[in-house]
């Protein structure tokens, strides 16, 4: 991944340039990756702070030879990755919310987002996009309805080096990429895991307007969360939003 690099000082969105270059043919592991967004966007078309030098905003392009049900399993790989990454450091303790936001403290400093190109069963590409608060001090982190906000500068009390930070990521990624490929999900499902946020906990999620409590068992094999209710059924879960406050 990262062979080829398109840098941007600003653009709207790195996803956006990475569906268009991905529609004129840009190869598998082509990365876009911008100083600047001025319409970042996330999950469930909320915004994304995008400020100039002050985090990683970029997107990747592949195209995995898998059905596109797999798709969301590279997200979740993507989420492992950047957390394997974070992880190194000390005193960071990263955890990973349900499918892919990356936690600190409880505080959210990155999130993922995959798009998916498909026609008949085959993936024609699919664009993840990541965004880590990196050197964000405290007021100028968004004040997000839906969650804390935090920044690697704000856990950890230093100015962090982006450019080295992209390398790892991109590093990792293709690292758990090639496990994905070769021996499937199950390795990094594990990994995965292990980052868990809330596994073996009490949560509660919104499936559309509905409300529900349970408790989360873990990820399936194909990536779904499993949760079991309180009348001990055990269910599978392809969408929904977890809580941040039980
Ligand atoms: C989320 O947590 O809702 C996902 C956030 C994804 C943000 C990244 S930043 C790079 C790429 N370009 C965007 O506009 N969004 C993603």
């Amino acid at each position: 991944l990262g062979k080829e690099i398109i840098h941007k000082s600003t653009v709207s969105s790195t996803q956006l340039v990475a569906h268009e270059a991905a529609r004129t043919n840009a190869a598998h592991g082509t990365v876009i990756i911008a100083d600047e967004q001025s319409s970042g966007r996330g999950r469930m078309d909320r915004v994304w702070h995008s400020k100039k030098g002050k985090g990683i905003w970029m997107s990747v392009i592949l195209r995995p030879e898998i059905p596109p049900y797999m798709a969301p399993q590279l997200t979740l790989m993507t989420a492992t990755a950047i957390a394997d990454v974070l992880d190194q450091y000390d005193g960071i303790n990263p955890k990973i919310k349900w499918p892919n936001d990356i936690l600190i403290e409880n505080k959210k400093v990155a999130g993922i987002l995959t798009e998916m190109q498909a026609e008949q069963d085959r993936i024609q590409y699919v664009v993840i996009g990541m965004g880590l608060n990196v050197n964000q001090a405290d007021n100028e982190l968004p004040d997000a309805i839906h969650y804390r906000a935090t920044s690697l500068r704000k856990e950890t009390a230093n100015e962090w080096q982006i450019i080295t930070l992209v390398q790892q990521i991109l590093q990792a990624m293709e690292a758990q990429y090639d496990t994905f490929l070769k021996r499937g999900f199950s390795e990094i499902k594990t990994k995965w895991e292990s980052y868990g946020f809330r596994i073996g906990e009490k949560i509660s999620y919104h499936q559309g307007r509905e409300n529900k409590q349970a408790i989360f068992s873990g990820i399936a094999a194909d990536g779904a969360l499993l949760v079991e209710l309180a009348n001990g059924n055990k269910e599978k879960i392809y969408s929904a939003e977890i809580d941040w406050f039980v």
